[in-house]
């Protein structure tokens, strides 16, 4: 199975926050009349793009989903494009000029579960505000602090892994150990000149029914997987879920419980 076909199989936790994130924000967002032309950074696979946000927008003249994966931006496209849905290759964490290539801009940037892989959040905030026409507004939702980066971390400390995860600390968010995340995820966004309309990370948790559940979830977005030989891969991952039950995450029941803060940022480019 290749990655964009195990992730769009394994998003439930991701689909479940991104649909009470935008319950919640669409209504309180403003929509023109005339209609509105929307990107969603790090899109991945496609199916949030297409079977939750889109569905819920009042409406839409065209929706872009970027992503700087090659290969989740060809099955995004292979398996969600549609009239006015399309997609393609670019990354939000580096100083690109957005408006080269899209010189009209949007009217709303949404952008789910990608911006905790990004660490020069500085230039990522300000493509978005490039991005960005007056008065349009942003709706950022990533994960502040997770036991999963804890995890990797762990991982990376062990003799037999650790030759695959030298650079690790790339991969463990920048507001990880943090004490008020939004505070400073606030600050920077006022840096780069949004005006912030709200900015939190509450605490949400996420139930696993099985240990395959959370085995595929950790599976499809662990970063580290593709370094490590096929015949090892088996053995990497069982210990993987070995020092998340360290951190936790194990309920009795034989559930497991995934808590962690997102970061949910509504911001607007004034006028
Ligand atoms: C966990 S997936 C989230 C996909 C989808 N938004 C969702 O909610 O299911 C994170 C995505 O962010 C993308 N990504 C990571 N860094 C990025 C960057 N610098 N620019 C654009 N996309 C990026 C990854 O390739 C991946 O597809």
């Amino acid at each position: 199975m290749d990655q964009a076909q195990l992730y769009v199989s394994s998003n439930a936790l991701q689909k479940r926050d991104a649909l009470i994130v935008l319950k919640e924000y669409l209504p309180e967002m403003a929509w023109a009349e005339e209609g509105e032309s929307i990107i969603d950074v790090g899109c991945g696979s496609g199916d949030v793009t297409r079977n939750l946000l889109m569905p819920l927008l009042p409406r839409v003249e065209e929706v872009v989903g970027v992503d700087i994966s090659n290969d989740m931006v060809n099955f995004a496209s292979k398996h969600f494009q549609h009239n006015s849905l399309s997609f393609r290759a670019m990354d939000i964490g580096k100083a690109i000029q957005p408006r080269m290539v899209f010189p009209d801009g949007f009217t709303k940037v949404f952008s789910f579960y990608c911006l905790h892989w990004i660490h020069d959040q500085e230039t990522c905030l300000n493509n978005m505000y490039q991005l960005l026409q007056p008065g349009g507004e942003a709706l950022l939702v990533f994960l502040a602090k997770n036991p999963l980066f804890t995890m990797y971390e762990k991982m990376s400390e062990k003799t037999e892994w650790s030759e695959y995860m030298k650079d690790v600390s790339n991969f463990v968010p920048v507001y990880q150990y943090k004490s008020d995340p939004a505070q400073i995820m606030a600050d920077l966004a006022q840096d780069v000149g949004f005006e912030i309309l709200s900015c939190e990370a509450p605490m949400f948790e996420f139930v696993f029914e099985n240990i395959n559940y959370l085995r595929n979830a950790i599976k499809a977005v662990n970063p580290f997987l593709k370094r490590i030989p096929q015949d090892r891969q088996d053995a990497f991952l069982m210990e993987c879920l070995e020092e998340l039950a360290k951190l936790k995450t194990k309920c009795e029941d034989g559930k497991s419980v995934a808590r962690y803060n997102l970061m949910i940022a509504h911001l607007v480019k004034p006028n």
